[in-house]
């Protein structure tokens, strides 16, 4: 078929189109018949536009449009003109295309579900008939911003001097710390590539090679529990630059990010964009994502705890633990009940308890741990905590101060959606930066050990680096993590560019000579030729997706996403396959087949 040359897309049609004679294809969204008319809404991805049959006119056309049925799909051509009844709810609702010519494409079956966003359906129906699930007009625009945002991002990158570089898909191992995807090799029986976590080494080896500015928009691979933010199938706006270090980095970033802003959304967004340390993160917010949009800090109470009268509080801080709490402003108003829940939504965070108090409007106050602590302390805590009447104080205590800041930065951010706390509209980016080079793990046999927080690629700060041997686990990195209320949405650190630094830096993880000839002989080697200083980032696209789409599921921005056990619907993957397949790859399956 021909496209007619007066095509146009159903959801731009305006007042001001009126008199055109255009052509509209796509798919009935709504057919009425109401006596002398005929009303057939049609939708495309830009929108929906009201088409009008009349019966005066042309009774063949007539009695073809009252057989039109949702989802058949349709070419309509025909004038512009306003509309009789405006309907203010579409952006076309002020006009309408009055019919002289109908072509039916293909009849459709009754979909399983409605095409619309106003019902609700479940799930895996949804993503089993994807391509249904698609033409809902949410997800349309939510494509289309990702398309816009991939244009607008690489154009941002090249006006900036980075070269656009593909790696490999079919890789080896990188160490970003979640589990491989694996691919079997046909030509190298039992072995096998595997797909990549993030292009980090690649990128890196880009930089020795002279691209001394990088980008890509890179398919990374997980094998990782899935989360409402997570996919293990998910996109990196991926860079990297030579000779910089981190201030290069994050000025570059924050140009990008204020141009993101601008065209996406219109808004003007201050730089610099503040900055906080890791340690801060943790101490005020529990969490290294800290979400800016409301208050209720973290408010120490270690020291008040010792001595205090309840056992619960005494023990916490003797182990060299943390007591701290949260003051609710307003939070007396919320019941026994309520409080009760939020106990129990911290102990999915691993705390013991929660312990409260309330101080009503006359002053009054109920708690669950006043009555072992003297008057006078009780006045000091509520001091700090700058509780005053008709405010809920809420405290965790524990031995392990990692384990209590993070059940009350989660407890945090549940009180403020329960309070309703959380402004619309408001975006807080921030980059959260000195993060601790090493973590403490435990490896497969139980035994605890020294993990890279970041990866093993990243520089640690200049002046920690003789710590390597005396006191590894206080070692900071230069390493960065733009966060957007409360997601990180993106991160990055300046790498390891001194073959010793990076030999210190295996050895402190542990890692044999042996595994670091086999497993990074070829970054060791890399490096002995002239490295440059570099340092990258990467973020997160579907989360920034999802953050200016306003949606809060990972899937609303992927075409054809995975569900929670990391299958796909629609195809049905992962699948069995042929027992030819497998003897081509030398693989037995040793599991019994699947009823
Ligand atoms: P990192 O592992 O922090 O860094 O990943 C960078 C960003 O990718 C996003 N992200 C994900 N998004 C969706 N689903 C997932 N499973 C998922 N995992 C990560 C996050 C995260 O901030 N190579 C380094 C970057 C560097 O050092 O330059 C890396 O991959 O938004
Ligand atoms: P109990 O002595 O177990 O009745 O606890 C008294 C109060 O302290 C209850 O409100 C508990 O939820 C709370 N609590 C118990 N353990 C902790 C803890 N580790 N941190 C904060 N509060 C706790």
């Amino acid at each position: 078929m021909n496209q007619c040359k007066n095509r146009v897309y159903c959801g731009t049609l305006r007042e001001s189109d009126a008199g055109k004679a255009v052509t509209v294809y796509g798919w009935v969204a709504r057919a009425r018949d109401l006596g002398g008319l005929v009303f057939v809404d049609v939708r495309d991805r830009t929108g929906i536009v009201q088409c009008v049959f009349d019966q005066t006119d042309d009774r063949g056309l007539f009695e073809k449009a009252a057989a039109l049925r949702s989802e058949f799909t349709v070419e309509i051509t025909g004038s512009v003109r306003p509309r009789a009844s405006v309907n203010d709810k579409i952006p076309t609702g002020r006009v309408e295309i009055l019919a002289s010519g109908l072509r039916v494409f293909a009849r459709a079956e009754t979909p399983p579900f409605e095409i619309s966003d106003d019902v609700s359906v479940n799930d895996t129906l949804r993503l089993t008939y994807r391509y249904l699930d698609l033409r809902r007009p949410s997800l349309q625009r939510c494509l289309t911003l990702r398309h816009q945002i991939m244009q607008l991002t690489r154009s941002y990158f090249a006006e900036n001097d980075f070269l656009e570089i593909e790696t490999p898909i079919l890789t080896k191992s990188t160490p970003e710390g979640a589990r491989d995807y694996l691919v079997p090799s046909r030509v190298h029986p039992g072995e096998f590539y595997a797909l990549p976590q993030s292009p980090q080494q690649y990128k890196q080896l880009l930089m020795l090679a002279g691209f001394d500015r990088y980008m890509q928009i890179a398919r990374c691979f997980r094998d990782e529990d899935l989360r409402y933010d997570r996919q293990p199938e998910f996109t990196q706006i991926d860079l990297e630059m030579s000779f910089v270090d981190v201030d290069d980095v994050i000025a570059v970033q924050e140009g990008f990010i204020r141009r993101l802003m601008r065209e996406v959304k219109g808004i003007d967004i201050e730089t610099p964009i503040p900055r906080m340390t890791y340690h801060e993160a943790m101490s005020r917010f529990g969490s290294d994502k800290p979400d800016l949009r409301f208050g209720y800090e973290l408010c120490d109470l270690t020291d008040l705890a010792r001595g205090c009268g309840f056992s619960v509080f005494e023990a916490a801080a003797e182990a060299g633990g943390l007591v701290a709490g949260i003051n609710i402003g307003g939070g007396a108003k919320m019941s026994r009940k309520e409080i009760d829940s939020l106990g129990e939504y911290v102990k999915t965070y691993r705390a013991k308890g929660l312990a409260w108090l309330k101080v009503a409007e006359s002053g009054e106050h109920s708690s669950s741990f006043a009555k072992f602590v003297p008057e006078e302390r009780l006045r000091a805590v509520m001091d700090r905590a700058g509780v005053k009447p008709g405010d809920l104080l809420l405290c965790v205590a524990d031995g392990d101060v990692e384990l209590a800041q993070n059940a009350l930065g989660n407890l945090r951010c549940e009180v403020a959606r329960r309070m309703g706390a959380i402004p619309e509209n408001t975006w807080k980016f921030l980059w959260v930066v000195d993060f601790p080079l090493f973590e403490y793990g435990e490896d497969d046999d139980g035994n605890t050990r020294l993990y890279a927080k970041h990866h093993p690629f990243t520089a640690p700060v200049d002046e920690d680096i003789p710590l390597f041997e005396s006191n590894p686990i206080a070692m900071r990195a230069k390493a960065y993590d733009i966060v957007l209320n409360g997601t990180e949405i993106g991160g990055g650190s300046i790498r390891i560019h001194q073959p010793e630094v990076q030999s210190a830096m295996f050895r402190a993880l542990g890692i044999s000579d042996e595994d670091i000839r086999s497993r990074f002989g070829h970054m060791i080697n890399a490096f002995k030729y002239g490295a440059p200083p570099h340092g990258g980032i990467a973020y997160g696209l579907d989360r920034i997706v999802m953050h200016m789409a306003g949606t809060e599921n990972i899937r609303d921005v992927i075409a054809f996403p995975k569900v929670q056990n990391a299958s796909e619907l629609m195809m049905g993957s992962p699948s069995t396959v042929d027992e030819r397949q497998l003897r081509d790859l030398s693989i037995k399956v040793d599991i019994q087949k699947k009823q």
